[in-house]
């Protein structure tokens, strides 16, 4: 059985002062979770609220990282970096960064790489554009994501990770992918680590759902088999809203 992931993607949200409250207003409220619990917070309060969150059940992860070691790359974070800091998860290429700051498969796949040798968790995301939907293109589309991302990887280190399926169109409007439609390209997904690696493999890899996910959804979509868990974006910025969508089982 895969244990499902819920992770918050802060994204370029919250001072300090917000991050701190709203990290000790979440602690009691996930205690009882019985699925694993992300935060994402901007790498600049990484460092307090990885000591914040101590002793929880709460888990720290970042929202990028650089691929190489170390070096003249001004204004980046290294895996080694964030590692020293006890983070544990790294979103990788999540479409605003795809989108905003050019990241390709490829570099996407250098990232996934790097975090692995420094003993982080990918959270790769993958999904396809309203256009693309439109077009029948998301099969191929989200295929070629995953094939680009997992390039050159072993299967024992594929099984580790998780891969987040966030349809563009879903992120931050308010529209939330069916269930079905949810599942449906997730056992894409989960198909394609099977062809590109073996079953066993694609039975462990962990695959989230993202996209407006928020306490009103989540139940249904964690209903459906395929889908072990979310990135959660808007509703992770509030401690009730987010341990709603933890707790969603309850
Ligand atoms: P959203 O964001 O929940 O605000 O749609 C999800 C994400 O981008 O990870």
């Amino acid at each position: 059985m895969r244990r499902p992931i819920i992770a918050g993607n802060w994204k370029m949200n919250m001072t300090r002062e917000e991050a701190e409250n709203l990290i000790l207003d979440l602690i009691p409220k996930v205690v009882d979770a019985e699925c694993d619990v992300v935060i994402c917070p901007p790498a600049c309060f990484l460092e307090t609220a990885g000591r914040l969150i101590k002793k929880t059940n709460i888990r720290l992860g970042c929202q990028n990282v650089h691929w190489a070691d170390k070096g003249a790359f001004t204004g980046e974070i290294s895996a080694a970096m964030l590692k020293s800091l006890n983070v544990e998860y790294a979103i990788i290429g999540h479409s605003e960064r795809r989108q905003y700051f050019g990241e390709t498969d490829e570099l996407v796949n250098s990232k996934v790489i790097k975090a692995l040798q420094n003993g982080i968790t990918p959270i790769i995301c993958v999904g396809e554009s309203l256009d693309q939907r439109r077009a029948g293109e998301t099969d191929e589309w989200v295929r070629s994501q995953v094939r680009g991302a997992l390039k050159g990887l072993s299967a024992f280190e594929v099984q580790s990770l998780v891969i987040a399926y966030e349809p563009i169109w879903a992120i931050g409007t308010g529209v939330t992918a069916t269930s079905e439609q949810a599942g449906e390209t997730i056992g894409v997904i989960r198909t394609a680590v099977k062809e590109l690696f073996d079953e066993f493999t694609a039975d462990k890899i962990r695959i989230q759902y993202g996209g407006s996910m928020n306490p009103g959804n989540a139940k249904e979509l964690m209903s459906m088999p395929g889908i072990d868990g979310g990135l959660i974006g808007g509703a992770s910025l509030k401690a009730d809203d987010f341990a709603a969508v933890v707790l969603y089982s309850k």
